[in-house]
């Protein structure tokens, strides 16, 4: 009771004050986000990945600039039972570099999506607001070239995450995990 208080508390907080406040890196370049990512990190207090984080794992994520300079990002996931899960769409830009927007079919949802800091050839970290019936959550992920991350990094997206409401045990680096066959 008391802690579920603490966390609406924790949200309402971050998405009056701190959350606002999110603003995507300076000189952001959407041609040097192209090609393939590990999603490493993974941060919300959401309920649906506070019931599955312990069984979670890596996935890839192949984001691709459009010339409109739109994001077509597709993800894949290899499942225990070695299926595979994917899903794509579009990111469409705003008038902020570094802010795309996007509804998703697939969750029924309407998403911003920021990319706070990245250095292109090692890891991205990205704010992500998701919005259902007047309710948002934010969800946080972090992407890496490689599978491994150095600690300055993971530590850099679990302040950030902090910073912006996530409880600690709601922000985890994910293990390893195998890859989906291309199509
Ligand atoms: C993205 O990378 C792929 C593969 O390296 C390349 O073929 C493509 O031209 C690149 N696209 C953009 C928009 O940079
Ligand atoms: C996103 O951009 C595409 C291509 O420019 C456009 O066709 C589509 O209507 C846009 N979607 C939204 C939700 O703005």
């Amino acid at each position: 009771m008391r802690n579920s208080l603490l966390r609406t508390l924790a949200a309402l907080l971050c998405l009056l004050s701190v959350c606002a406040d999110v603003t995507p890196m300076k000189d952001f370049d959407v041609t040097q986000i192209n090609g393939s990512w590990y999603l490493v990190g993974f941060a919300t207090n959401a309920q649906w990945f506070v019931n599955h984080k312990a069984g979670m794992k890596m996935g890839i994520t192949i984001m691709v600039p459009t010339e409109g300079a739109d994001l077509q990002i597709s993800y894949t996931h290899l499942n225990a039972d070695g299926s595979c899960w994917r899903m794509s769409h579009l990111a469409n830009k705003t008038e902020t570099p570094g802010h795309f927007t996007f509804h998703s079919k697939t969750w029924d949802n309407d998403n911003d999506m920021i990319f706070v800091d990245a250095q292109y050839v090692e890891y991205a970290l990205v704010y992500n607001v998701k919005t259902k019936d007047g309710v948002s959550e934010i969800l946080n992920k972090l992407f890496s070239r490689t599978p491994e991350v150095k600690a300055v990094v993971q530590q850099k997206f679990q302040q950030f995450s902090l910073d912006n409401g996530i409880l600690p045990d709601n922000i985890v680096m994910l293990p390893n995990n195998g890859e989906c066959p291309e199509v």
